[in-house]
């Protein structure tokens, strides 16, 4: 059980919204000062916005700042915030592509900085976070960090951050692969003869059924894709088809391989 006086939250859009949700539930601070310049941030009890940093409350000590701004506008954010570096706080980072020396940069090298990947499904608390802890985050910290993250998903740590553009084209994009696996099969079932809406809605109650099955069952996925395989039936003949040669696998092998080469020239 995790807790501390103050978190601050940079940025409350979709991924920090999502958090704060998180950590209000399971109540890991007494106050949440949230810094957004956009004015509908919730008035929920602990919950204290600022549209800047120049507005924080003059006691503000936090445990934990949490940097969710896009990327983008991260330099124009971060400089401000270099007064809370100290070894008593730590700085975790859910922007993609920002490496640990970006921070450590721009707060001074002392700082304590933690970077996270999460997913879209962490929107609804149902994400996966990758983390990677940089030099004199003590573990205490970690634990801190892993206990944010864990509001909003289940959580990983890297002992290799140049594993992070992999992680990014595993669990970063991996839900788009899914909803294009929800687009492609209801394509192939539209074109075997069912009409589109009913393709669609087939598609997308199976993946949402497999993944609750997948999530619920203590069995590995090859023994989940065997229940449902007699041989020689149905399932084995379009299994046979994308299995042959491996195709499946080979296509998001090479998915995965561009995505995260991608990653590491957006990052250099
Ligand atoms: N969405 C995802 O699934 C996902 C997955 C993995 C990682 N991430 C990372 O999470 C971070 C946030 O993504 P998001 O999707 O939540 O973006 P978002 O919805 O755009 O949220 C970012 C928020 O930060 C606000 N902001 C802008 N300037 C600010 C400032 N100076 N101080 C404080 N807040 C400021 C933005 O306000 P305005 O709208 O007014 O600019 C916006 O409300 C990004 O770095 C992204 O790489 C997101």
């Amino acid at each position: 059980m995790i807790h501390m006086r103050d978190l601050l939250l940079i940025g409350c859009g979709k991924m920090g919204g999502a958090m704060l949700s998180g950590w209000r539930r399971a109540a890991v601070a007494d106050r949440y000062l949230v810094v957004e310049p956009n004015t509908d941030v919730p008035r929920l009890s602990g919950v204290y916005p600022v549209t800047d940093f120049d507005s924080l409350p003059p006691d503000t000590r936090p445990g934990v700042v949490v940097l969710a701004v896009k990327p983008q506008v991260m330099d124009e954010v971060i400089y401000p915030y270099r007064s809370f570096a100290k070894s008593s706080t730590v700085f975790l980072s859910i922007a993609a592509g920002k490496p640990v020396d970006y921070f450590l940069d721009r707060l001074g090298a002392g700082a304590r900085v933690v970077r996270a990947m999460p997913n879209t499904p962490a929107a609804i608390a149902k994400g996966v976070s990758v983390l990677f802890a940089g030099p004199g985050v003590t573990p205490e910290q970690k634990a801190l960090c892993s206990g944010l993250l864990s509001a909003v998903g289940a959580v990983e740590w890297l002992e290799d951050e140049d594993l992070i553009d992999v992680v990014t084209a595993v669990s970063g994009g991996g839900p788009a692969y899914v909803f294009l696996l929800i687009e492609a099969l209801a394509k192939a079932g539209e074109a075997a003869g069912l009409p589109a809406d009913i393709a669609m809605r087939l598609a997308r109650g199976t993946v949402i059924g497999a993944g609750a099955l997948a999530e619920q069952s203590r069995e590995a996925a090859d023994e989940l894709r065997q229940n449902v395989t007699s041989p020689g039936g149905t399932t084995a003949a379009a299994l046979a088809e994308l299995m042959d040669g491996d195709a499946l696998t080979e296509l998001l092998t090479r998915a995965v391989a561009a995505a995260a080469a991608r990653s590491r020239e957006l990052a250099g």
